[in-house]
Protein backbone atom coordinates (compact mmCIF):
# COMPACT_ATOMS: atom_id res chain seq x y z
CA UNK A 1 0.00 0.00 0.00
CA UNK A 2 1.49 3.30 -0.76
CA UNK A 3 -0.19 6.98 -0.12
CA UNK A 4 -1.47 7.25 -3.35
CA UNK A 5 -4.23 4.02 -2.41
CA UNK A 6 -5.58 6.16 -0.02
CA UNK A 7 -6.59 8.70 -3.14
CA UNK A 8 -9.04 6.23 -4.54
CA UNK A 9 -12.27 5.49 -4.48
CA UNK A 10 -12.25 1.65 -6.33
CA UNK A 11 -15.27 0.13 -5.18
CA UNK A 12 -17.07 3.04 -3.21
CA UNK A 13 -20.58 4.20 -3.71
CA UNK A 14 -20.79 7.75 -3.89
CA UNK A 15 -24.29 9.96 -3.64
CA UNK A 16 -23.87 13.36 -5.51
CA UNK A 17 -26.64 16.12 -4.96
CA UNK A 18 -27.17 18.87 -7.25
CA UNK A 19 -25.15 16.60 -9.60
CA UNK A 20 -26.82 18.05 -12.90
CA UNK A 21 -24.44 21.04 -13.38
CA UNK A 22 -21.48 23.29 -12.30
CA UNK A 23 -19.90 21.79 -8.87
CA UNK A 24 -21.98 18.99 -8.91
CA UNK A 25 -21.38 17.97 -11.86
CA UNK A 26 -17.89 18.02 -11.27
CA UNK A 27 -17.44 16.40 -8.16
CA UNK A 28 -19.87 13.57 -9.31
CA UNK A 29 -16.99 13.29 -12.70
CA UNK A 30 -14.29 13.40 -10.37
CA UNK A 31 -15.59 9.98 -8.02
CA UNK A 32 -15.89 8.79 -11.10
CA UNK A 33 -12.11 9.20 -12.47
CA UNK A 34 -11.25 7.80 -8.77
CA UNK A 35 -13.51 4.56 -9.47
CA UNK A 36 -16.43 5.11 -7.43
CA UNK A 37 -20.27 4.26 -8.72
CA UNK A 38 -22.05 7.73 -8.85
CA UNK A 39 -25.65 7.97 -7.68
CA UNK A 40 -26.50 11.24 -9.63
CA UNK A 41 -29.29 13.55 -8.19
CA UNK A 42 -30.73 16.74 -9.46
CA UNK A 43 -34.02 18.28 -9.32
CA UNK A 44 -33.56 18.01 -13.25
CA UNK A 45 -33.57 14.64 -15.09
CA UNK A 46 -32.17 15.72 -17.77
CA UNK A 47 -29.37 17.97 -16.77
CA UNK A 48 -28.76 14.60 -14.32
CA UNK A 49 -28.72 12.57 -17.94
CA UNK A 50 -25.68 14.28 -18.83
CA UNK A 51 -23.99 13.77 -16.19
CA UNK A 52 -24.10 10.46 -15.91
CA UNK A 53 -23.17 10.26 -19.66
CA UNK A 54 -19.81 11.92 -18.27
CA UNK A 55 -19.70 9.58 -15.33
CA UNK A 56 -19.88 6.39 -18.02
CA UNK A 57 -17.21 8.11 -20.22
CA UNK A 58 -15.00 8.79 -17.19
CA UNK A 59 -15.00 4.95 -17.06
CA UNK A 60 -17.24 4.09 -14.20
CA UNK A 61 -21.05 3.99 -13.69
CA UNK A 62 -23.61 4.87 -11.83
CA UNK A 63 -27.74 5.50 -11.52
CA UNK A 64 -29.99 8.65 -11.45
CA UNK A 65 -31.99 9.42 -9.23
CA UNK A 66 -34.02 12.92 -10.09
CA UNK A 67 -35.47 14.61 -6.35
CA UNK A 68 -35.54 17.92 -4.61
CA UNK A 69 -33.71 17.74 -1.46
CA UNK A 70 -36.62 20.10 0.50
CA UNK A 71 -38.36 17.16 0.24
CA UNK A 72 -37.67 14.37 3.19
CA UNK A 73 -39.10 11.14 1.29
CA UNK A 74 -37.13 12.63 -1.59
CA UNK A 75 -34.09 12.36 0.28
CA UNK A 76 -34.61 8.80 1.70
CA UNK A 77 -35.58 7.44 -1.40
CA UNK A 78 -31.93 8.49 -3.26
CA UNK A 79 -30.16 6.95 0.03
CA UNK A 80 -32.39 3.76 -0.39
CA UNK A 81 -31.74 3.84 -3.91
CA UNK A 82 -27.70 4.00 -3.42
CA UNK A 83 -27.94 0.47 -1.18
CA UNK A 84 -30.24 -1.49 -3.05
CA UNK A 85 -28.82 -0.49 -6.74
CA UNK A 86 -25.45 0.09 -6.21
CA UNK A 87 -24.81 -1.99 -3.22
CA UNK A 88 -23.76 0.52 -0.28
CA UNK A 89 -23.21 4.22 0.57
CA UNK A 90 -19.54 5.44 1.48
CA UNK A 91 -20.14 9.01 0.26
CA UNK A 92 -22.57 11.66 0.31
CA UNK A 93 -21.72 14.94 -1.19
CA UNK A 94 -24.52 17.31 -0.57
CA UNK A 95 -23.52 20.28 -3.04
CA UNK A 96 -27.26 20.67 -4.41
CA UNK A 97 -28.21 24.59 -3.53
CA UNK A 98 -29.68 27.82 -5.00
CA UNK A 99 -29.57 31.72 -4.62
CA UNK A 100 -32.61 34.04 -4.66
CA UNK A 101 -31.01 37.53 -3.62
CA UNK A 102 -32.87 40.42 -2.81
CA UNK A 103 -32.07 43.54 -0.13
CA UNK A 104 -32.19 42.66 3.62
CA UNK A 105 -34.96 45.68 3.53
CA UNK A 106 -36.54 44.44 0.29
CA UNK A 107 -36.78 40.42 1.22
CA UNK A 108 -39.54 39.48 1.34
CA UNK A 109 -41.10 36.27 4.12
CA UNK A 110 -40.89 33.37 1.01
CA UNK A 111 -37.80 34.17 -0.68
CA UNK A 112 -35.86 33.87 3.06
CA UNK A 113 -38.12 30.70 3.90
CA UNK A 114 -36.92 29.33 0.49
CA UNK A 115 -33.42 29.43 0.50
CA UNK A 116 -33.27 28.17 4.18
CA UNK A 117 -35.37 24.90 3.22
CA UNK A 118 -33.53 24.33 -0.27
CA UNK A 119 -29.79 24.50 1.36
CA UNK A 120 -30.11 24.56 5.22
CA UNK A 121 -32.84 22.07 5.83
CA UNK A 122 -32.33 20.22 2.62
CA UNK A 123 -28.64 20.10 3.39
CA UNK A 124 -30.04 18.49 7.09
CA UNK A 125 -32.47 15.89 5.41
CA UNK A 126 -29.18 14.40 3.41
CA UNK A 127 -27.38 14.16 6.44
CA UNK A 128 -29.40 12.47 8.12
CA UNK A 129 -30.92 9.72 5.65
CA UNK A 130 -26.97 9.28 5.01
CA UNK A 131 -26.16 8.77 8.80
CA UNK A 132 -28.94 6.45 9.32
CA UNK A 133 -27.85 4.67 6.47
CA UNK A 134 -24.29 4.70 7.23
CA UNK A 135 -24.29 4.11 11.19
CA UNK A 136 -26.51 0.62 10.26
CA UNK A 137 -22.91 0.15 7.78
CA UNK A 138 -20.65 0.57 10.41
CA UNK A 139 -22.47 -1.84 13.12
CA UNK A 140 -22.70 -4.39 10.05
CA UNK A 141 -18.83 -3.86 9.82
CA UNK A 142 -18.15 -5.03 13.56
CA UNK A 143 -15.21 -4.13 14.70
CA UNK A 144 -13.14 -2.54 12.08
CA UNK A 145 -14.99 0.01 10.58
CA UNK A 146 -14.56 1.02 6.86
CA UNK A 147 -14.40 5.37 7.28
CA UNK A 148 -17.34 6.56 5.13
CA UNK A 149 -17.80 10.39 4.20
CA UNK A 150 -20.37 13.09 4.12
CA UNK A 151 -19.49 16.29 2.58
CA UNK A 152 -21.31 20.02 3.47
CA UNK A 153 -20.86 22.66 1.03
CA UNK A 154 -21.14 26.27 2.67
CA UNK A 155 -19.93 29.43 1.14
CA UNK A 156 -17.76 31.76 1.89
CA UNK A 157 -20.43 34.11 1.94
CA UNK A 158 -21.75 31.88 5.09
CA UNK A 159 -19.01 33.08 6.94
CA UNK A 160 -18.17 36.18 5.67
CA UNK A 161 -21.67 37.72 4.38
CA UNK A 162 -22.54 39.37 1.07
CA UNK A 163 -24.26 41.59 -0.08
CA UNK A 164 -28.40 40.80 -1.25
CA UNK A 165 -27.59 37.38 0.96
CA UNK A 166 -29.26 37.52 3.89
CA UNK A 167 -31.06 34.56 3.39
CA UNK A 168 -27.79 32.31 1.92
CA UNK A 169 -25.52 33.46 3.98
CA UNK A 170 -27.79 32.65 7.21
CA UNK A 171 -28.37 29.20 5.24
CA UNK A 172 -24.58 28.40 4.49
CA UNK A 173 -23.80 29.96 7.92
CA UNK A 174 -26.42 27.04 9.60
CA UNK A 175 -24.10 24.29 7.47
CA UNK A 176 -21.23 25.05 9.16
CA UNK A 177 -22.15 24.33 12.57
CA UNK A 178 -24.38 21.51 11.13
CA UNK A 179 -21.58 20.08 9.92
CA UNK A 180 -19.51 19.98 13.37
CA UNK A 181 -22.46 18.21 14.84
CA UNK A 182 -22.87 15.57 12.41
CA UNK A 183 -19.27 15.23 12.45
CA UNK A 184 -19.18 14.71 16.48
CA UNK A 185 -22.31 12.17 16.35
CA UNK A 186 -20.14 10.43 13.22
CA UNK A 187 -17.32 9.52 15.20
CA UNK A 188 -18.35 6.12 17.04
CA UNK A 189 -19.39 5.25 13.40
CA UNK A 190 -16.48 6.40 11.57
CA UNK A 191 -17.95 8.97 9.32
CA UNK A 192 -16.07 11.79 8.74
CA UNK A 193 -18.34 15.03 8.31
CA UNK A 194 -16.77 18.42 6.65
CA UNK A 195 -17.81 21.09 4.51
CA UNK A 196 -16.62 23.14 1.46
CA UNK A 197 -16.84 27.01 1.01
CA UNK A 198 -16.06 28.04 -2.28
CA UNK A 199 -15.40 31.82 -3.06
CA UNK A 200 -16.53 32.75 -6.69
CA UNK A 201 -17.34 30.21 -9.28
CA UNK A 202 -18.41 30.15 -12.22
CA UNK A 203 -21.50 28.36 -12.92
CA UNK A 204 -24.57 29.58 -13.37
CA UNK A 205 -24.83 30.92 -9.95
CA UNK A 206 -22.48 33.87 -10.99
CA UNK A 207 -23.47 34.11 -14.27
CA UNK A 208 -25.01 37.91 -14.81
CA UNK A 209 -28.81 37.93 -13.68
CA UNK A 210 -31.20 38.52 -16.89
CA UNK A 211 -33.95 40.67 -16.78
CA UNK A 212 -36.78 39.16 -14.74
CA UNK A 213 -34.44 36.23 -13.80
CA UNK A 214 -34.14 34.84 -10.49
CA UNK A 215 -30.38 33.34 -10.21
CA UNK A 216 -27.67 35.49 -11.23
CA UNK A 217 -25.46 38.26 -10.27
CA UNK A 218 -26.78 41.69 -11.33
CA UNK A 219 -24.58 42.84 -13.85
CA UNK A 220 -22.70 45.97 -12.19
CA UNK A 221 -22.39 44.09 -9.17
CA UNK A 222 -20.83 41.25 -10.87
CA UNK A 223 -18.17 43.84 -13.08
CA UNK A 224 -17.69 44.97 -9.43
CA UNK A 225 -16.58 41.93 -8.00
CA UNK A 226 -14.38 40.94 -11.20
CA UNK A 227 -12.54 44.00 -11.20
CA UNK A 228 -11.37 43.60 -7.02
CA UNK A 229 -10.48 39.73 -7.93
CA UNK A 230 -8.45 41.01 -11.05
CA UNK A 231 -7.54 43.75 -8.85
CA UNK A 232 -6.21 41.34 -6.10
CA UNK A 233 -4.82 38.47 -8.49
CA UNK A 234 -7.68 36.45 -7.87
CA UNK A 235 -8.86 34.12 -11.02
CA UNK A 236 -12.59 32.85 -11.00
CA UNK A 237 -13.21 29.47 -9.89
CA UNK A 238 -14.09 27.01 -11.99
CA UNK A 239 -15.86 23.91 -10.68
CA UNK A 240 -13.04 21.62 -10.89
CA UNK A 241 -11.27 23.49 -8.53
CA UNK A 242 -14.16 22.66 -5.72
CA UNK A 243 -14.53 18.97 -7.10
CA UNK A 244 -10.46 18.47 -6.03
CA UNK A 245 -11.06 19.59 -2.66
CA UNK A 246 -14.42 17.92 -2.18
CA UNK A 247 -12.77 14.25 -4.10
CA UNK A 248 -10.01 14.75 -1.06
CA UNK A 249 -12.76 14.96 1.44
CA UNK A 250 -14.38 12.16 0.28
CA UNK A 251 -10.89 9.56 0.35
CA UNK A 252 -9.20 7.97 3.00
CA UNK A 253 -6.49 10.48 2.92
CA UNK A 254 -8.44 12.97 4.93
CA UNK A 255 -9.33 10.02 7.53
CA UNK A 256 -8.08 12.20 10.86
CA UNK A 257 -10.47 15.30 9.54
CA UNK A 258 -13.81 16.24 10.53
CA UNK A 259 -15.89 18.79 11.48
CA UNK A 260 -14.03 21.00 9.46
CA UNK A 261 -14.81 23.76 6.89
CA UNK A 262 -12.20 24.58 4.01
CA UNK A 263 -12.25 27.83 2.34
CA UNK A 264 -12.12 27.38 -1.15
CA UNK A 265 -11.85 30.83 -2.74
CA UNK A 266 -8.34 31.03 -4.69
CA UNK A 267 -7.67 33.82 -1.81
CA UNK A 268 -10.70 35.91 -2.50
CA UNK A 269 -11.34 35.34 1.27
CA UNK A 270 -8.50 33.98 3.41
N1 LIG B 1 -20.92 29.09 -7.85
C1 LIG B 1 -20.43 29.67 -6.79
O1 LIG B 1 -19.71 30.69 -6.90
C2 LIG B 1 -20.70 29.13 -5.42
C3 LIG B 1 -20.10 29.78 -4.33
C4 LIG B 1 -20.33 29.29 -3.04
C5 LIG B 1 -21.12 28.18 -2.85
N2 LIG B 1 -21.71 27.58 -3.93
C6 LIG B 1 -22.55 26.42 -3.65
O2 LIG B 1 -22.14 25.32 -4.46
C7 LIG B 1 -23.25 24.45 -4.67
C8 LIG B 1 -23.37 24.17 -6.15
O3 LIG B 1 -23.66 25.39 -6.83
P1 LIG B 1 -23.30 25.65 -8.37
O4 LIG B 1 -22.62 26.96 -8.41
O5 LIG B 1 -22.69 24.46 -8.97
O6 LIG B 1 -24.80 25.86 -8.92
P2 LIG B 1 -25.56 25.28 -10.21
O7 LIG B 1 -26.83 26.01 -10.24
O8 LIG B 1 -24.65 25.32 -11.39
O9 LIG B 1 -25.80 23.75 -9.82
C9 LIG B 1 -26.62 23.40 -8.74
C10 LIG B 1 -27.45 22.17 -9.12
O10 LIG B 1 -28.27 21.88 -7.98
C11 LIG B 1 -29.56 21.54 -8.42
N3 LIG B 1 -30.54 21.84 -7.38
C12 LIG B 1 -30.97 23.06 -6.98
N4 LIG B 1 -31.90 22.93 -6.05
C13 LIG B 1 -32.06 21.61 -5.83
C14 LIG B 1 -32.91 20.86 -4.99
N5 LIG B 1 -33.80 21.46 -4.19
N6 LIG B 1 -32.82 19.51 -5.01
C15 LIG B 1 -31.94 18.88 -5.84
N7 LIG B 1 -31.14 19.56 -6.70
C16 LIG B 1 -31.20 20.90 -6.68
C17 LIG B 1 -29.78 22.38 -9.66
O11 LIG B 1 -30.81 21.84 -10.52
C18 LIG B 1 -28.40 22.43 -10.28
O12 LIG B 1 -28.26 21.44 -11.28
C19 LIG B 1 -24.46 25.15 -4.06
O13 LIG B 1 -24.69 24.63 -2.78
C20 LIG B 1 -24.01 26.59 -3.96
O14 LIG B 1 -24.70 27.29 -2.97
C21 LIG B 1 -21.51 28.01 -5.20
Amino acid sequence: MSIIDDFKLDGKVAIVTGAGRGIGQAVAVAYAEGGAKVLVNDLDANVAEETLALVRKAGSDGIIVAGNVMNKSDVENTVRAALDKLGGLDIMANIAGITRDGMLHKMPEETWDFIIDVNLKGTFFCCQAAMAAMRDLAKADGKVKKSRKIINTSSVAGIYGNKGQANYSAAKAGIIGMTKTVAIEGLMSNVQCNCVAPGWIDTRLTQKKDEGANIGIPDQDRQQTLMYMNFMGVRMGAPIDIARVVYFLSTSGSDYLTGMTINVSGGLKT
